[in-house]
Parts: C-alpha cells; sequence; structure tokens
C-alpha cells in the first residue's frame, strides 16, 4: 500500500508534493518519486529508499514546474529499485507520468499486449501498464484529453488502484481515479491537492473531497471535476477533518510510536467522551443506527479484523461475553470474507479498524453486506471507505496514528469494545450496580495510565535483558490472552524478534518445548480470579530455566519474587486490566527495538495501512 499526491496551483509542485510523500511514508518506504509539468515539460526524478534520499537528488537536479504526481512505495510487483520507482513513464515518448496504489492483476496479459504494439516496459511493476495504456488513449483522443484518456483506460484494468497523472500536453491538470485503494483532494485556494490519506494535505487545507470507488477527478488550479466512470459527472461534497495541527507532529519525542503510547490516558478520555450514561449506569452511542428493539433482536456478534484490530477484537469476545451473555465469534477477515461462515438474521458483524482501509477488512464487511447482514464499524479515520460503507459505527477518536505498529488504537479500541459490551449488557441482564462498577473502573483507567508510563524507565532496564534474544514467548490467561498476543506482535513488528503469545494454559500442549534459558517467557499476570493457575505455568517455565517477565498488580510480591523481570501495573478491576497491561508490553518492544537499532516508525516489510489482499 503506497502513499500518493498530487497538486496543482501557482506554486512549485516538488516541494509540496515531497512534503506530502513524507506524510504518507508510513504507507509505504521503499522507494519515491515524483513528476513535474511546467513550460510544456516533464520532470521525473525516482529513487529506492526513503523520500529523504528523493529530497537530496531533488536538491542535486530540481523538478520544475506547478503541478506534478509523487509516490511513496510498498513493494507488491518487483523489487525496490530506482526502475521500479513510481512514476512510471508511458508513451513511446514518455508522454505520460503515472503513479499507482493497489495491484493491477491481468497486467500480464496487458504487458504482453502492448510489447506486441511496441511499447517498451523498463520496469517488473504491475503499475506501468497504466502508464502505456493511458498514453496510447490520449494519442487516440488527440492528445489534449487526459482525464478522457483516463476513462478509456480503466475498464481494461482488472484489480484495485489509487491512480493519478500528469502529461506535459496538457499542462497544469491532474487527474486520478479509485477503485478500492483511497484518495482524497484537498481543496484549497488557486490550488488543489490529490492525496492517498488526508494527512498528506492537512497542512494546506482542512477541506477534504473523498473520492468513492469508480470516480475519476480532474484538478486544475481553479477547481476539480469529479465524475463516476458508469454514471457521470458527480456533486463533490467537502468535508472539513478536525485534526489538531500538532496531531502529526512528533512533538519533542523520539518516535511516533512513543508518542502514541505516551497519548494513551488522553485517548481512553477521548473514547468516553459523551459516552458514559451515569444515570442509567451504561453507554451511549451516536453513530450505531440500531434500536435497542433490533440490538436485543442480537443473537451473536462476529467480530472482523486483522492485526492489532484483531487482537482488539479478542478482548472484545471476553467481554462482551462476561458482560452481555452474547456469543461471541472473532474472525480473521481475510479467511472471513472467502469462508463463507452461516451468518442468520440475528448475527451482528462488527468489524474493527484503525485506518479504515484494511482491503481483508473491507471485504469482510462488503462479503456480510452482500449477504444481508446488519453492519457496525468500529474505526478510527473518519471519512475511510470501512467508516463510509458500514450501516452504523463508533468512532475512535484516537487522532491520526502515524507509527506503524498499532498502539493507541489498541487502547481505544479495547476501551470503546467494553463500552459496547456495557451498552449490550444493559439491555440484557447487567444490573445498574455492576454496570455503574464498569464505569467506576473505566473512570480511574486515565490516572492509572498516567502511572503505569511513569514506570518507563523500569521497563527500560528491563528492554536491556529482552533486546538480545531471537525468540520470545507471551502467556496469559482469559482476558490476558489477547494482551499477551498483542504484546508478542508489537515485539515481533518492530525489533523482528520471533514472539508467540499463547493462552497460559496451553504452554504444555507444545509451546513448553520452547522454553530454554535464552527465551523470556513474558507472563501478562495482573491479579484475579485465575491468578494462582498462572503462578502454576510461572512455576513451569521456572523449572525448566525458561527467564520470567511478568505484567502483574503493584504489591504482587508472589509474581514478583518469581520474575527476574516484574513490570506492576495499578491494582484496577479485571475488566479493565487489558488497557493497563498493554502498555509495559508496548514500551517493552520499543526499547528492546530502540537498542536493536530498529527503524521503530517504519519496520522492514510493514506499512500502516494494509490496502491490497
Ligand atoms: C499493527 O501494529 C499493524 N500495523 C497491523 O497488524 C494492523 O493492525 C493491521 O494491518 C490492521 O490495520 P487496521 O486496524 O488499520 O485495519
Amino acid at each position: 500500500m503506497c502513499g500518493i499526491v498530487g497538486f496543482s496551483g501557482r506554486r512549485e509542485a516538488a516541494g509540496l508534493l515531497v512534503a506530502g510523500l513524507r506524510r504518507l511514508e508510513y504507507r509505504g518506504y521503499d522507494s519515491a518519486g515524483v513528476a513535474t509539468v511546467g513550460g510544456g515539460r516533464m520532470a521525473l526524478r525516482k529513487t529506492s529508499g526513503r523520500v529523504r534520499v528523493l529530497e537530496q537528488a531533488l536538491e542535486a537536479e530540481p523538478a520544475a514546474g506547478p503541478c506534478g504526481v509523487g509516490h511513496t512505495r510498498w513493494a507488491t510487483h518487483g523489487p525496490p529499485t530506482d526502475r521500479n520507482a513510481h512514476p512510471h513513464l508511458g508513451g513511446r515518448g514518455g508522454e505520460v507520468a503515472v503513479v499507482h496504489n493497489g495491484v493491477i492483476e491481468n497486467h500480464a496479459a496487458l504487458r504482453r499486449e502492448l510489447e506486441g504494439l511496441g511499447y517498451r516496459f523498463v520496469s517488473q511493476t504491475d503499475s506501468e501498464v497504466v502508464a502505456h495504456l493511458l498514453a496510447q488513449a490520449l494519442e487516440a483522443l488527440g492528445g489534449a484529453d487526459l482525464l478522457g484518456a483516463l476513462e478509456r483506460v480503466l475498464p481494461r484494468l482488472e484489480g484495485t488502484y489509487g491512480l493519478a497523472a500528469v502529461s506535459p500536453r496538457c499542462p497544469g491538470e491532474v487527474v486520478g481515479a479509485r477503485l478500492g485503494s483511497p484518495l482524497v483532494v484537498g481543496v484549497g485556494d488557486g490550488e488543489h491537492f490529490l492525496a492517498s490519506d488526508p494527512l498528506a494535505v492537512a497542512p494546506y487545507t482542512a477541506n477534504v473531497a473523498y473520492l468513492q470507488d469508480g470516480e475519476l477527478v480532474r484538478l486544475t488550479p481553479a477547481g476539480f471535476e469529479i465524475r463516476h466512470r458508469l454514471t457521470g459527472p458527480v456533486t463533490p461534497r467537502v468535508d472539513r477533518i478536525d485534526w489538531k495541527p500538532d496531531a502529526v507532529e512528533l512533538g519533542g519525542h523520539a518516535h511516533y510510536m512513543l508518542k502514541e503510547i505516551r497519548e494513551q490516558p488522553d485517548v481512553v478520555l477521548d473514547a468516553c467522551r459523551g459516552r458514559i450514561a451515569r444515570g442509567e449506569a451504561t453507554a451511549t452511542f451516536g453513530g450505531l443506527n440500531l434500536t435497542h428493539k433490533q440490538l436485543r433482536r442480537v443473537r451473536r456478534i462476529v467480530l472482523a479484523a486483522c492485526g492489532t484490530s484483531w487482537h482488539a477484537a479478542m478482548a472484545g469476545e471476553y467481554l462482551i461475553e462476561r458482560l452481555a451473555h452474547l456469543p461471541v465469534e472473532v474472525e480473521y477477515a481475510g479467511e472471513f470474507r472467502y469462508r463463507n461462515p452461516p451468518l442468520d438474521a440475528g448475527t451482528l458483524v462488527i468489524v474493527l479498524s484503525q485506518s479504515g482501509e484494511t482491503a481483508d477488512t473491507l471485504g469482510a464487511l462488503r462479503e456480510s453486506k452482500r449477504r444481508g447482514q446488519t453492519t457496525l464499524a468500529i474505526v478510527n479515520t473518519v471519512g475511510s471507505t470501512i467508516a463510509r460503507e458500514a450501516d452504523g459505527g463508533i468512532f475512535l477518536h484516537a487522532g491520526p496514528e502515524v507509527g506503524v505498529a498499532s498502539t493507541k488504537a489498541f487502547t481505544a479500541q479495547v476501551t470503546v469494545l467494553t463500552l459496547l459490551a456495557l451498552y449490550l449488557g444493559r439491555l440484557g441482564n447487567l444490573s445498574f450496580a455492576e454496570g455503574k462498577g464498569v464505569i467506576d473502573a473505566i473512570d480511574r483507567v486515565p490516572d492509572a495510565l498516567g502511572r503505569v508510563l511513569e514506570t518507563e524507565p523500569t521497563v527500560e532496564a528491563a528492554a536491556q535483558r529482552v533486546s538480545p534474544a531471537r525468540n520470545a514467548l507471551y502467556l496469559g490467561r482469559d482476558l490476558h490472552f489477547p494482551v499477551a498476543l498483542e504484546g508478542a506482535l508489537k515485539l515481533k513488528e518492530i525489533s523482528y524478534i520471533h514472539a508467540e503469545g499463547y493462552p497460559a494454559a496451553e504452554m504444555k500442549h507444545g509451546p513448553i518445548a520452547l522454553i530454554d534459558p535464552e527465551t523470556p517467557c513474558v507472563f501478562v499476570a495482573p491479579r484475579g480470579p485465575l491468578h494462582a493457575k498462572t503462578l502454576s505455568n510461572v512455576e513451569e517455565v521456572r523449572a525448566r530455566g525458561g527467564p520470567v517477565a511478568a505484567v502483574g498488580t503493584e504489591g504482587d510480591d508472589e509474581l514478583a519474587g518469581l520474575s527476574g523481570i516484574f513490570l506492576p501495573v495499578p491494582d484496577l478491576p479485571e475488566v479493565v486490566q487489558p488497557l493497563l497491561a498493554v502498555v509495559p508490553l508496548q514500551l517493552l518492544a520499543y526499547h528492546a527495538a530502540r537498542l536493536r537499532g530498529c527503524d521503530i516508525d517504519k519496520p522492514r516489510n510493514l506499512a500502516k495501512s494494509v490496502t491490497v489482499e
């Protein structure tokens, strides 16, 4: 999932395109490039490596012109090389430049056809076919109608795309199209932007128009027009993005991940704001679009998601079953969408996604809607595709999450799922007193999180002992099992230490074979009804010489005594313990990765929003 930008205005484009690419670098960062048009000429600059490498190339050889496109890549077809970097030139004389986010599934057949017509390919990418097809269509239309040419090309493409293109034959024009990959227009005064994510245009305008699937756009300095490839002209809806300007700034923190970990006390407050109905000891949501009557008819909930959002969904399963006694199934979205699981009228499908653009989760949503299911989405990114397509939903209000390794979004997702479980529970058998107990517990979380963040020096010291490891095991019971999974994912993602999360009870059935003095076992074990069981599991690891680290309740001397590393969290009711216990694990992964010299905000091979299957 790449990041693409476009600009048409009176200012020089190159600097603005590069600034936009830097903000989109979380989407892919293995190569980058820009193409600008000015004075009837097109300049192309592209390099493998980070956007800063492209910047150096542009310092050495500037690219002129008040209109252009840019791209930062996450390779799908062809390794990250200068040749495979975007933009790709199309036509025998390089008449057009194209940037693409997505996958053209029929690229091989199109390539053969175009090579047969004498078009020369210089890259191994699927995207280059679009450039040649566009040049071919522009030629056929007499060379001046870039939008018309793009409209001709789209029916030939199978797969997904967010596209943008320029041509020296159509000065001042940027065209684009969307099918499956996000694209938004930034509406300025005498200038217009195109981007994969509003983040890229935030410094210049808060007015954005989201393209829907099947739509094309043409930007000029004076304005923009959108049309749907099947139904013609579209009246654009311009939304206002309500971000605090510094929301995407590092703000003095060493990394976005660390900044976002430290934001979590406020994240919980923001996720709860206006959603707690104390008088009825329940929660309230404005966007579910479901009546109490409809909700009482729900007999089963399916939670579908990917990655960290899937771990949050797992915690949601435990919380909803505990507070609302409703059966919950947690599904990997990529499996759920093709598995054809039985879904009846009483099943509510809820998808979870930070970005709101993850292709597999969007696919699970569309498959459920196609089968007539009522769908909800728990999403962070306002205006994202999943948010717009679900029947109803709950926004996380966590603010933009830039670090590729998700942290605050997980905490916001679990907070929202706790409120949802409370809400559903109070529609059923959860008593006023029990509801009040949950609310009182949630109220104590922000302060308690502040105290957990103060233990960072302890976690940092612990990371010294974990960072040399090649493998690690994360173990937890009940609500702490999903937290163990999430802790393992964080370590894997950013430190590249192989880590697995397991239910602690499951350890004896296989993973125990992995225990040795070099493999840290991290237990997630705040006090609770199953604490004694977990202590036995700790003993089983110690008996085999395995080093034990544990997240436990402050003052739990027994667990501390059994653990080489003890990471304390305040003593709060079990229902909110996952919100506390995950933070030392996020910090442990962060500091282990830092000690290993890893690129924390842009870990290898990953991208923040996975918009291809
Ligand atoms: C988590 O740190 C990863 N970035 C990844 O697993 C992520 O959670 C997954 O791709 C789902 O993303 P989403 O929440 O934006 O849909």
